[in-house]
């Protein structure tokens, strides 16, 4: 998809065991980091593995993208756009998994992501992109300057990574027309 900043390349991510291991670790240190992407520290490398097993496999199906960031042969960041909606919401694609390498944060790569990802979505008809971010630690200001809009919060939604409840925001973005209906 083309060079984006400091000759990090995004492209979709396809199954195969060396990809795996490296959403793995990402996984695996954005959590152990605070990350609150649906796992609990310390996350064991079979439970990362399978998590991506499926997602990949999810790929192949044509359900989701996940598009990653990399830095020559090293992936230094990921986000996970999820296709497979029900079947009276056609127009829209969910927004998952955005991590962003300790060692490569604060350089542009997650917001790269999302302009990468919110791209896809519009090749295909995806007019309407959603996503929840956690309030403790998560991403909201990033994806505030994103253009996301804050619909609102949920209290207690989920356990941080280290333990101890954090709401989530829900976010909302019109990424074109709303023709279909
Ligand atoms: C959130 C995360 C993906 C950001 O990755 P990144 O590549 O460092 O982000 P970027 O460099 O693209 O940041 C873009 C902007 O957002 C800001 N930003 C980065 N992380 C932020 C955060 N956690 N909260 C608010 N703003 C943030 C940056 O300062 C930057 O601002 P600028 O453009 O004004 O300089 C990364 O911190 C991460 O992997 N966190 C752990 C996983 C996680 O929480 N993901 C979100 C789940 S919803």
């Amino acid at each position: 998809m083309g060079i984006i900043v400091d000759k990090i390349e995004i492209g979709p991510l396809h199954a195969s065991a060396k990809v795996r291991t490296m959403l793995s670790e990402i996984l695996i240190e954005a959590v152990a980091h605070g990350g609150s992407v649906s796992f609990m520290h310390p996350l064991a490398p079979e439970r990362a593995d399978a998590f991506w097993e499926a997602a990949l496999a999810a790929v192949e199906r044509g359900e989701r993208i996940v598009l990653g960031a990399w830095d020559g042969a090293a992936l230094a960041g990921t986000v996970t756009l999820l296709l497979d909606c029900p079947q009276n919401q056609p127009h829209r694609a969910e927004i998952a998994k955005l991590m962003t390498r300790v060692s490569h944060r604060g350089r542009g790569i997650a917001a790269a992501l999302m302009r990468a990802a919110e791209a896809m979505a519009l090749a295909r008809a995806r007019t309407l992109l959603v996503l929840d971010t956690a309030t403790e630690g998560g991403a909201a200001g990033l994806y505030e300057r994103l253009g996301f809009r804050l619909t609102g919060e949920i209290p207690d939604y989920a356990l941080k990574p280290h333990g101890g409840l954090t709401g989530t925001l829900i976010y909302w973005k019109r990424i074109g027309p709303a023709t279909i209906g």
